[in-house]
Formats: structure tokens, C-alpha cells, sequence
């Protein structure tokens, strides 16, 4: 029998219209156009301003694109993934409601929690599901409202964040094309150095939690740093090293798009010349699981079917990996 590969046969993607640009950030804090744009490589960032309205409304948009796009009926679908850490509610996942909202009635439907990395472990998670060959049409989401868990009194981490989502659909096939392999990693000692303190079920919200803040992130920014760059840079060029991949066969890298500057490691490390190297953190800033997605999402129209990507992240917990793919279209 011939192997089934999973591969990626449609896009769609989402992001608010509010622009928050640093110049607004510099009104409302003790911070600058400059020292963002040096630090990190943000200029704006999308921020979601409909009330009571959480990630699943942007993957819902990102779908609908994506379903005119690729001609994809919601009966067809048989499993959707929403890989997110600001979920609509604590339960129902994010995914039911996406499944909900966009009328789905013939598929399993689950969040899934990897923060940054969230996007990479669900479309490796959903190349598993098709590969075993009880799934046909897979949708998996990278969806984040990340304003709701940012502090915009705190000049350390107000800046990083913004919201966005976008979709995969993923579909087998017997050519080698799709998901070709994946490194994934997931180190628990990052867990105290970037978290929501509050709001789950060691610490439930009170009354102290609001006023210590402890419901928006809470980041050692350059203890994480230290280990993104080792470790999304080291993991690039890992999968690229045990599948003999040379820098030249690679059309395009596309980093988790968390600070310039770990980009620009991950693009040493791999060798991949700067001009394959997909950016958009100057434009949506860390979106956190929808990062990847977003930029697939925009470069759709220069990939050509058989181009070698390879993906990586690297996120709280710690989690990280890399995926290497072969675009099918
Ligand atoms: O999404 C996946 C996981 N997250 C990441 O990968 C993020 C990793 N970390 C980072 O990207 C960087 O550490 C940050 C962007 C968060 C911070 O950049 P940094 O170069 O590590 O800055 P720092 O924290 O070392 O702060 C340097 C200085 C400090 O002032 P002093 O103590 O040197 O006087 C900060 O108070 O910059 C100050 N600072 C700011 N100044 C102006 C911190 N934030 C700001 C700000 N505007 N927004």
C-alpha cells in the first residue's frame, strides 16, 4: 500500500482592523517607537475590538476565506484543531464553538495547548490523524486574541503581542508532498519564567489575582530569550541536518515571529539566505499559535508546489520544534 502523506491543500487567515502602532503604545506608556523597533522589529500590531468576542471569531473568518476559497462544504470537514492559549472560555474549547459557528456537524473538535508552538504540534498532530487513515479533511487553526492577556500598564510585554488567526485545511495524499517530518520538544523548566499566574485551577481568579495583575502574561524576557534563540535556531537546523537539507533547498523558513532578533538566529543557524526568510512581526507583532499561520497565509502565492518549508517555534513551557513540509499546490 502506498504511504499517505498529509499535506496542506488551502489557507485562510484574519486579522482584526485596529492598528495599535507603537506611537499610540508610546502614549499610554514610558516606552518608545525606537526602542521597540530595535529590540523586537514590531512597528503595529492588530488588536480585536468587537466586545465579548474571543479567538473563535477570527478563526471563523479565516475559514470562511478558506472554505471560497478551496471550494471545501462544512459537512466535509471530519476534525478541526484549534492550537490557542487564549480560548474563548476556559471550556467549551474554542474548537467546538469554531465547529459551531460555521455550521460543522461531522467532526471532533479540540483546543490544543502549546502557546507558541501551538500551530506546529497541531498540524503534526493532524498529519498523524490522516496518516492513520481515519481522517480525510482536517482543519487546523492557529488562533489568538492575545490582547486579552496583556497587561497595557506594563512597558515589558504590552508591546510584544497581537491578535490574528488563521487555517490550514489538511488533506492525505500518495504524493510526497505535505508534512515530510517534524522535531518536537517540550522542556518544563521554562514553566515559572513565562505563564498566566491566575485564572486556572491553582490559582483561581480573586479580587487579589486583578489587582496583582496576574491574569495577563508574566514574562522573563531575556531568560526566555536566551532559550529561544538556543533552542529554535538549534532545532532549525537539527531537521534540516537529519534530512541532509542544505540551506539552497530550502524556498523559505518561516519562524514564530516572537522578537526580530530570534529570527535572525534562526536564520544563521540554517544558513537560509534573509530573503527566504518569512517576516511579519513588524506588521502583527507575536501572535503567538496564529504567527505561522499568518505568514503562510500571506506568502501563499509565491510558494510553488514542491518547495521544502520548514517551520519553527518556540514558546512557554518551554515548547518547541520544527516541521519540515513539502507544499502540495
Ligand atoms: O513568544 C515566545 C516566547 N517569547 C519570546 O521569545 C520573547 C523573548 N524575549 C524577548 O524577546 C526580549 O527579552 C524582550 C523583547 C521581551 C525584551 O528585550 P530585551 O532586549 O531582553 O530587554 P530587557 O528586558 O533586557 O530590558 C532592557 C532595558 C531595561 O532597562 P534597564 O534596566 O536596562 O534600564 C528595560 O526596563 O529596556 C527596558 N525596557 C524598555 N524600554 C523602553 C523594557 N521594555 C521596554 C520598552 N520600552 N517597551
Amino acid at each position: 500500500m502506498e504511504k499517505i502523506n498529509a499535506v496542506i491543500t488551502g489557507i485562510g487567515g484574519y486579522v482584526p482592523e485596529y492598528i495599535l502602532d507603537n506611537h499610540e503604545l508610546s502614549r499610554m506608556m514610558d516606552t518608545s517607537d525606537e526602542w521597540i523597533t530595535t529590540r523586537v522589529g514590531i512597528k503595529e500590531r492588530r488588536i480585536l475590538k468587537e466586545p465579548h468576542s474571543g479567538p473563535s471569531l477570527m478563526a471563523v473568518k479565516a475559514a470562511e476565506e478558506l472554505f471560497s476559497k478551496t471550494g471545501t462544504k462544512p459537512e466535509e470537514i471530519d476534525l478541526i484543531i484549534v492550537a490557542t492559549s487564549t480560548a474563548d472560555y476556559i471550556f467549551p474549547s474554542c474548537a467546538s464553538i469554531v465547529a459551531e459557528k460555521l455550521n460543522i456537524k461531522n467532526a471532533l473538535a479540540f483546543d490544543l495547548q502549546a502557546a507558541c508552538s501551538g500551530f506546529i504540534v497541531a498540524l503534526d498532530n493532524a498529519a498523524s490523524f490522516i496518516e492513520s487513515g481515519r481522517y480525510k479533511k482536517v482543519l487546523v487553526f492557529g488562533a489568538e486574541k492575545m490582547s486579552s492577556i496583556t497587561n497595557y500598564t506594563d512597558r515589558t510585554t504590552a508591546p510584544l503581542f497581537g491578535d490574528g488567526a488563521a487555517v490550514v485545511l489538511v488533506e492525505p495524499t500518495t504524493e510526497k508532498t505535505g508534512v515530510m517530518d517534524s522535531i518536537l520538544r517540550t522542556d518544563g523548566i521554562g514553566g515559572s519564567h513565562l505563564m498566566l499566574k491566575s485564572g486556572g485551577s491553582v490559582n483561581p481568579s480573586t479580587y487579589e489575582s486583578i489587582d496583582k495583575a496576574e491574569h495577563t502574561v508574566y514574562q522573563e524576557g531575556q531568560y526566555v530569550f536566551k532559550h529561544a534563540v538556543t533552542n529554535m535556531a538549534g532545532v532549525s537546523g537539527d531537521i534540516m541536518e537529519k534530512n541532509n537539507l542544505k540551506a539552497e533547498d530550502i524556498a523559505w523558513l518561516i519562524p514564530h515571529q516572537a522578537n526580530l532578533r530570534i529570527i535572525d538566529a534562526a536564520a544563521n543557524r540554517t544558513g537560509v539566505d534573509y530573503s527566504k526568510v518569512i517576516i511579519n512581526i513588524d506588521r502583527f507583532g507575536n501572535t503567538s499559535a496564529a504567527s505561522i499561520p499568518l505568514c503562510m497565509w500571506e506568502y501563499e502565492k509565491k510558494f510553488k508546489k514542491g518547495d521544502n518549508l520548514i517551520l519553527t517555534a518556540f514558546g512557554a513551557g518551554f515548547t518547541w520544534g520544527a516541521i519540515w513540509l513539502k507544499w502540495g499546490y
